[in-house]
């Protein structure tokens, strides 16, 4: 039986890994064990930059964006040498399980180190949705909602001045922060890896628009499906006619207060990686499916594809353009 829980956030931040820090200190508290912090990810644990806490440390973060105990990528952490290190780390401050909050490249590590003796468990924390084995991460709701912040607000402008505006958004190579705002805002076109569309197409469709019966567009484009956005934009510009802006939204949707949506499902995650520890489990992540929380082998995990949501982008046909 474990006696200790240590927990880090590793890649990008995400609104709400901070409730899912607080749900794992917490519980660990509750149900008896010493509870600590690893700050930095991977890298910290390998620094040994780890803090023993108690449950006022998490107090008044429920509701804070970004991560407390910082975040870090760390490509070495594949190195066997580096990952002994790390391992010694844990075993200088008693640690015997850890939960790592990140996306799906946290996840390797934390199964390397299961093999290595610390029992770790995965819990889904990116903005991106690009985890198979959840229906949501941890921070997706909320950046999201951000976005659509954005979009009503580029709307207002783009429309006044009847342009066509280019809106990127991040999701790494997972088109679902497009796709979902997308049909959140009813735009004229969505381009995802999922759902791509030419620049020729996209500029007969623009010509149609201009001399059809809407005078200005909006397009969300997932990062990384042109090489550049705003060279893009002037393209566009001079062969369609229309008067064209791009706006990368950037790094802006990584950040505010978590939603409630993504409160809730990290404190889900964060109690059951616990209970899941005290049950003997290691090696797992843990996701939700069906609005359950479930739990898989990381290994099993990895291996998942992730859905296609071609209901959704059935819809773009049908509601928006
Ligand atoms: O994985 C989260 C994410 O925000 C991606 O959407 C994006 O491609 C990447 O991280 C940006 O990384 P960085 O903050 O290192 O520039």
């Amino acid at each position: 039986m474990i006696k200790s829980v240590a927990v880090l956030t590793s890649g990008g931040d995400a609104p709400g890994m901070n409730a899912a820090i607080r749900a794992v200190v917490r519980t660990g508290i509750k149900k008896g064990l010493k509870t600590f912090v690893v700050y930095e990810g991977y890298k910290g644990l390998y620094e040994g930059n780890i803090v023993e806490v108690d449950r006022n440390f998490v107090s008044d973060i429920i509701n804070r964006g970004g991560t407390i105990i910082n975040s870090a990528r760390l490509p070495e952490f594949k190195e066997e040498e580096v990952r002994k290190v790390a391992v010694e780390q844990l075993r200088k401050h008693n640690i015997d399980a850890l939960v790592v909050i990140g996306g799906d490249g946290s996840y390797m590590g934390a199964k390397r180190l299961t093999e290595m003796g610390i029992a770790t468990i995965g819990l889904p924390g990116t903005i991106d949705n690009d985890i198979a084995s959840t229906d949501y991460t941890i921070g997706f709701d909320t950046a999201l909602n951000t976005i659509c912040d954005c979009v009503d607000k580029i709307r207002d402008t783009n429309a006044s001045h009847l342009r066509c505006t280019f809106i990127e958004v991040m999701g790494n190579h997972c088109g679902d922060l497009a796709l979902f705002s997308g049909l959140a805002e009813g735009v004229e076109m969505v381009i995802t890896p999922d759902h791509p569309i030419s620049k020729d197409e996209i500029i007969e469709r623009l010509k149609q628009l201009k001399f059809g019966f809407k005078k200005h567009a909006l397009i969300v484009v997932s990062e990384k499906m042109f090489p550049d956005i705003y060279d893009l934009a002037k393209e566009v510009q001079v062969r369609t006619g229309f008067e064209v802006r791009a706006e990368r939204l950037g790094h802006l949707q990584r950040g505010g207060k978590p939603s409630a949506f993504d409160r809730i499902l990290a404190t889900r995650c964060g109690v059951k990686a616990v209970e899941l520890l005290l049950e003997g489990k290691s090696g797992v992540c843990v996701g939700m499916r069906k609005n359950e929380i479930v739990y898989y082998d990381i290994m099993d995990a990895l291996k998942m594809k992730r859905d296609i949501h071609h209901e959704l982008i059935k819809m773009l046909g049908l509601v928006n353009r």
